[in-house]
């Protein structure tokens, strides 16, 4: 029986995380399956609860178990806390003891919302789908980080660092990512500033061999961050760095019409998996049942897939998601005119029916 650790955490995180477990419920139900699913503090309420953002017990859970599922953390509550005792130092500690270093987050545009996009309908496209693969346990979260006085105030610094070993790993998810793709990597770097950018190019490269039928492309960043409103149809796979994926991960989600679309994969070489929205924990509408649940139905989706090699079951996630955008029900971040406006509760129980069918 495959063992799942659940992490609501804060904000709307526990609002999304009740409506994905009802969606895990009803797959369980139509596949026969059985996951045993417990629930962890983590984050803002489980520094409120014993000081810690990742308690020795839930890390102890999360280690122990086949899968994690994350709803988000942080909020204006714990914003003052010094940086390594906030929420967010407990995401980079629980990312980094799992070892998922290969973050995995699809843009799909699903064809209901193709107006939904602030972009004009014909730049998003028929069918985009943009997989971004952002590493995700190095790079300038993790580097060396401090504060000094000085004699008019204060320096602070933060250093990104990145190994061959890194970097290949992650070159190798994209690769593979793009071999059953449409056979391109764009690699996404700064490196005509930064030298562990021109060790990731040159590192990309060597990789790139491997793979002689995928088209490598490289780009700048801040080009890149253009060139994905400009003519987002020209990517198959981005790969990048923490930081840069982190960013160009939230501006590829209104491609899809609302980061409340984006779910993610966090995954190492065995089939263990972290699973999250892409999006935080938006304090200025939680409690107000305004969240947009699908970003984490989507990650379950995904857990299914890659931890529980359920392909169908995955699938069926993502079909039931389809058909409840196609009937016209819509959450308030992807709203239109003439659709029908449901609450997150009623969102997470239409794709439930849909999926039993
Ligand atoms: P955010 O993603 O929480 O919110 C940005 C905007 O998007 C807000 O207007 C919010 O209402 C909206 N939004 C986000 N998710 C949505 C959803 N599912 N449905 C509808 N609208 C949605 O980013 P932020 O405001 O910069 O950060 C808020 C807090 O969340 C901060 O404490 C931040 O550190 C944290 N955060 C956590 C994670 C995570 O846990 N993985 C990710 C990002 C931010
Ligand atoms: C995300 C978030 C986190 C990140 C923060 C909350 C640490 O923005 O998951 O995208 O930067 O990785
Ligand atoms: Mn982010």
């Amino acid at each position: 029986m495959y063992k799942i650790a659940v992490l609501p955490g804060d904000g709307i995180g526990p609002e999304v995380v009740n409506e994905a477990l009802k969606v895990l419920n009803a797959i369980e139900r139509k596949y026969g399956v059985d996951f045993e699913t417990a629930i962890y503090p983590f984050g803002g309420i489980a520094i409120d609860k014993t000081g810690d953002p990742y308690p020795a017990e839930t890390q102890e859970a999360c280690l122990k178990s086949d899968a994690v599922l994350l709803g988000a953390v942080g909020g204006p509550k714990w914003d003052a806390l010094p940086g390594s005792k906030r929420p967010e130092a407990g995401l980079l500690a629980l990312r980094k003891s799992l070892n998922v270093y290969a973050n995995l987050r699809p843009a799909i545009l699903y064809e209901p919302l193709k107006n939904a996009s602030p972009l004009k309908a014909e730049i998003v496209g028929d069918g985009l789908d943009v997989l971004v693969v952002r590493e995700l346990t190095g790079g300038i979260y993790f580097g060396t980080r401090g504060r000094e006085k000085t004699d008019t105030g204060y320096k602070a610094y933060d250093t990104e660092i990145y190994s061959t070993e890194e970097i290949k790993r992650i070159a190798k998810v994209a690769f593979d990512a793009a071999m059953k793709r449409k056979k391109k990597v764009t690699s996404v770097d700064k490196a005509n500033i930064l030298e562990s950018s021109r060790l990731w190019r040159e590192t990309v490269e060597e990789v790139a061999k491997d793979y002689p039928e995928v088209t490598l492309e490289h780009m700048y960043v801040d080009n890149a961050s253009m060139q994905l409103i400009k003519n987002p149809r020209q990517f198959d796979v981005i790969v990048t760095s923490n930081m840069f994926g982190d960013i160009l991960s939230d501006e590829a989600s209104m491609l899809t019409g609302s980061i409340g679309m984006l779910p993610s994969a966090s995954l190492r070489d065995d089939r263990v998996g972290l699973y999250e929205p892409v999006h935080g924990s938006a304090p200025d509408i939680a409690g107000t049942k305004k969240a947009n649940p699908l970003a984490t139905i989507l990650s379950v989706a995904m857990m299914l897939r890659y931890s529980f090699d359920m392909e169908d079951a995955a699938r069926d996630i993502e079909d039931a998601v389809l058909s409840v955008l196609k009937k016209g029900y819509r959450t308030q971040d992807i709203m239109q005119d003439g659709m029908i406006l449901v609450n997150t509760v009623e969102m997470g129980d239409l794709v439930v029916e849909e999926i039993r069918g």
